[in-house]
């Protein structure tokens, strides 16, 4: 199996690093060397799709990719950041954080601040060199990926830290209220707590989780389109006020109380799209639990089967895919080694993610992409992740 290097422990390398401060010393005409890094992992959702803020269960990977937050303590209250991939720097003072209207890469970074501060903690003045390798508004959270890598930047600068479960609550705030996505607890959890080589089942409700061994013989490819997710933020809030609409129709608090059968007994009361909205979350969240029992008894076909069928309830129900995932998924699914195929994260363009047997998994990348690219006219990138460590903090790795 070629195609996955093993992983190292250092997850930015020295070259990487180097890379980034050479970014900031370019951007702000200045030498950066920095004290610490913070890296923080993207990641992909195996099963349990718009579950989360229905109170419902997920079942994500941290992945192998990480965002990299390159921190200088400073002895003002300034902020200065600079994102290599983006050529660009930001400024701000810490005693005055305010949305920027114009920049949504900046927000991320001053809400992490604005919400510690607003949490307590007494921060200080940083310079911050920003980059990695999580593909940006691709579908792998390179957003949650960026907050905590920042939050965690922050508070170690500030000789502070948090509980982890707390942290990925705090970023998820700062998606809500500076960001302006609704966006439930997943990804932000995934990328705190995750671990190598295991899956989470999340329980979004009480938060409770479990973590479960992956078998060697499950690699998970992701399949991104390069379709950049349309209309996303706006189609994702309107989805979430269709399930709470649904769930008070149902006179639960969340759709997560609402077993099928109780779905169906309300099929009157409520209208066609409120009512397939309905239905993909309760299915969906059965799915999840089925998907975990099936791996657990080493079932991969049965886990294969159950992510097709969340697919098409995504499609079809819940209507978040697009021309070109559900090419990508069919181009999948007629692949060598494929068990299952289904849209992953918010949906709307991004990527999807396959369950592919090792042996087959470069002829299944080699002919999954062909395919998709004569039906679509793009270019693909499909890449085979591992289940990876969550956020993490401390002195830069240097080479000797
Ligand atoms: C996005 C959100 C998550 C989750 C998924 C859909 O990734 O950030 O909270 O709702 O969409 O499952």
């Amino acid at each position: 199996m070629t195609a996955l290097p093993p992983l190292s422990d250092s997850v930015c390398p020295p070259r990487e690093l180097a890379d980034i401060e050479g970014a900031f010393a370019r951007t702000l005409g200045e030498s950066f060397a920095a004290e610490l890094v913070a890296s923080a992992p993207g990641r992909v959702n195996l099963i349990g799709e718009h579950t989360d803020y229905n109170g419902g269960f997920v079942f994500p990977i941290a992945i192998d990719r990480y965002i990299h937050v390159a921190v200088r303590p400073r002895p003002d209250r300034l902020v200065r950041v600079a994102a290599r991939d983006r050529d660009d720097v930001d400024r701000f003072s810490l005693d005055a954080i305010a949305r920027d209207p114009e920049r949504r890469w900046a927000n991320y970074i001053r809400g992490v601040a604005a919400e510690l501060a607003a949490a307590g903690f007494a921060l200080r003045g940083v310079d911050l060199a920003i980059g990695g390798n999580v593909p940006v508004g691709a579908g792998v959270s390179s957003s949650a990926a960026i907050e905590l890598a920042t939050a965690r930047a922050f508070l170690a600068a500030a000789g502070a830290d948090m509980p982890l479960p707390d942290l990925a609550l705090l970023c998820q705030r700062v998606e809500n209220r500076f960001v302006g996505v609704s966006c439930g607890i997943m990804d932000q959890f995934i990328s705190a707590l995750g671990e190598r080589s295991k899956a989470m089942l999340l329980d979004c409700e009480s938060l409770a989780y479990e973590m479960t061994p992956l078998p060697e013989e499950a690699v998970f490819v992701v399949c991104d389109t390069r379709k950049e997710r349309a209309l996303g933020d706006s189609a994702y809030n309107e989805r979430r006020s269709q399930c709470e609409a649904g769930a008070a129709k149902l006179g639960v608090p969340a759709l997560r109380h609402a077993g099928p059968d109780a779905l169906a007994a309300a099929q009157s009361e409520l209208d066609a799209v409120t009512f397939r909205r309905c239905r993909h979350v309760v299915t969906e969240i059965g799915r999840t639990l089925d998907a975990v029992e099936a791996l657990r008894a080493g079932d991969l076909p049965a886990f294969g089967r159950l992510m097709d069928a969340s697919h098409l309830s995504l499609r079809d129900d819940y209507e978040v895919s697009c021309r070109e995932l559900d090419a990508m998924v069919e181009a999948a699914r007629e692949a060598p080694g494929c068990l299952g195929a289904r849209l992953t994260g918010a949906g709307f363009g991004g990527c999807a993610v396959a369950l592919v047997r090792p042996a087959d998994v470069e002829a299944f990348i080699r002919e999954t992409a062909a395919r998709y690219e004569t039906e679509t006219s793009l270019q693909p990138l499909l890449y085979a992740v591992r289940a990876s460590g969550g956020v993490q903090v401390g002195p830069p790795a240097r080479r000797a």
